[in-house]
């Protein structure tokens, strides 16, 4: 078990009508003025935002709306809140959504008291000192941003996806009542559902062992995320099932899961190449890449994946060698995404293969121009990720 730092300071407030308790949250972090940062329709549909609207009112606490999240978040809205939030003077950032919008508040939160541009932190070019307080009323659980210390945009400017880390974005509180997800197309689901479990995914496959805790916890989120979703796919307005889903996604990606391991990641900086080109939606992404990578990278540690295929995917027919029953859990990972309705290749994702020049291009943007690798269980040149989309490309 590998020595570590564990760090998960925001506030969980969680259950059904937490969303009330939203105005007197932002009084007891001192949030004076604050903007409200929102999506495209689903919270206004909802009639959400006009309950934050009215927690807020009732607490005296002035406020401005900026909506128009788009999911992979765009730095042209991220330049449009730092300039509301300074003219406005807001000292506290509301992100009334899902992962796109709390990333996008994340990224405005440094970007107004920063002088200079907010998308050099995004290229390694500066590292922030500041950041204005950002919380959340969560929508959809997926990205783990209400309790990650990542923010993830896209520059239009070259379609570049590049996240950024830093504990001082992390939320000081995360509203979390999962009535509010009952609104989610069964895709949305199914794409966070991806999300949480491969956030799980990439710590769990790794070099390093005794961690037995971790594991377990591990194994345990990844089990009930994938009970759940079945349940939920059949009856949305499932409290019971919404609950755990929702739960899940925050310990997912709250740095639980990493307690003791080092992690890999390659399945995420993948994919971003791919909702970058493509636009399309993350988790849907993750699930066409998975399987390739798997088989790419398992014999690197073929224990590992044999424990997954047996504890986590519940395999029992594989046993004549590990890598029997490593396969057999990788097969049933496909069996399960397809079950959920994600894609499992490039083609089922966008319709049709990707062409040569989108498979060069994404690997040379994932590589740096092929100056740097991704991945820790098989650390992976420019070449090996090309071959993994090439094997992803049915
Ligand atoms: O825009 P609206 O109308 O609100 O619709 C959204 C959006 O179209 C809809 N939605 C959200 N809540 C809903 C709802 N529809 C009906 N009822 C509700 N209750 O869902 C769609 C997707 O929303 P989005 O916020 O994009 O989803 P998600 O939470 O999956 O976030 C994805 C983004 O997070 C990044 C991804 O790369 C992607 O850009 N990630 C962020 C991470 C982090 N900050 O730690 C880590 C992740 O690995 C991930 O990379
Ligand atoms: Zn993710």
């Amino acid at each position: 078990m590998k020595d570590f730092i564990y760090y998960a300071p925001t506030q969980v407030v969680f259950g059904a009508l937490s969303e009330d308790k939203t105005g007197k949250l932002v009084k007891q972090y001192s949030g004076t003025k604050v903007l409200v940062h929102y999506g495209g329709q689903s919270a206004e549909r909802s009639g959400l935002l006009d309950k934050i609207c009215r927690a807020l009112e009732a607490e005296g606490i002035a406020y401005v709306k900026l909506g128009g999240v788009v999911p992979n978040p765009r730095l042209s809205k991220v330049h449009e809140g730092i300039e509301l939030c300074r003219k406005e003077k807001v000292d506290f950032i509301l992100a009334v959504g899902g992962g796109s919008v709390i990333d996008s508040a994340k990224a405005i939160a440094f970007g107004v008291p920063y002088e200079g541009e907010v998308w050099d932190f995004y290229m390694g070019r500066a590292h922030a000192e500041a950041c204005l307080p950002v919380a959340t009323v969560l929508t959809i659980p997926a990205a783990g941003s209400e309790m990650s210390n990542s923010t993830v945009i896209t520059n239009e400017d070259g379609d570049l996806k590049k996240g950024y880390s830093n504990n001082l974005c992390r939320c000081k509180f995360a509203v979390m009542n999962p009535e509010r997800t009952y609104t989610l197309p069964n895709y949305q689901t199914a794409c966070g559902v991806t999300d949480i479990m491969m956030h799980t995914m990439e710590r769990y496959f790794s070099h390093d062992d005794d961690m037995t805790v971790t594991d377990a916890i591990a194994e345990s989120i990844l089990r009930t995320v994938k009970d759940s979703v079945f349940e939920v796919l059949k009856e949305p307005e499932n409290y019971v099932h919404r609950a755990q889903i929702m739960w899940a996604g925050s310990l997912a990606h709250n740095d639980l899961t990493g307690c003791g391991t080092t992690g890999d990641w390659a399945t995420h900086q993948l994919e971003h190449e791919l909702s970058a080109l493509f636009d399309v939606a993350h988790g849907a992404g993750l699930a066409a890449l998975w399987g390739s990578w798997a088989r790419y990278v398992y014999k690197e540690n073929v224990t590992r994946f044999a424990q997954f295929a047996v504890n986590v995917m519940g395999v029992t027919n594989g046993f004549k060698s590990p890598g029997h029953t490593a396969l057999a859990g990788i097969e049933a990972m496909e069996d399960f995404y397809r079950a959920i309705g994600m894609p499992v290749s490039i083609c089922e994702l966008i319709g049709r293969q990707a062409t040569d020049e989108e498979i060069k291009l994404m690997a040379d943007k994932c590589s740096s121009g092929g100056s740097t690798t991704t991945g820790k269980l098989k650390v992976l040149h420019r070449d090996d990720m090309e071959n993994i989309y090439h094997m992803a490309n049915r």
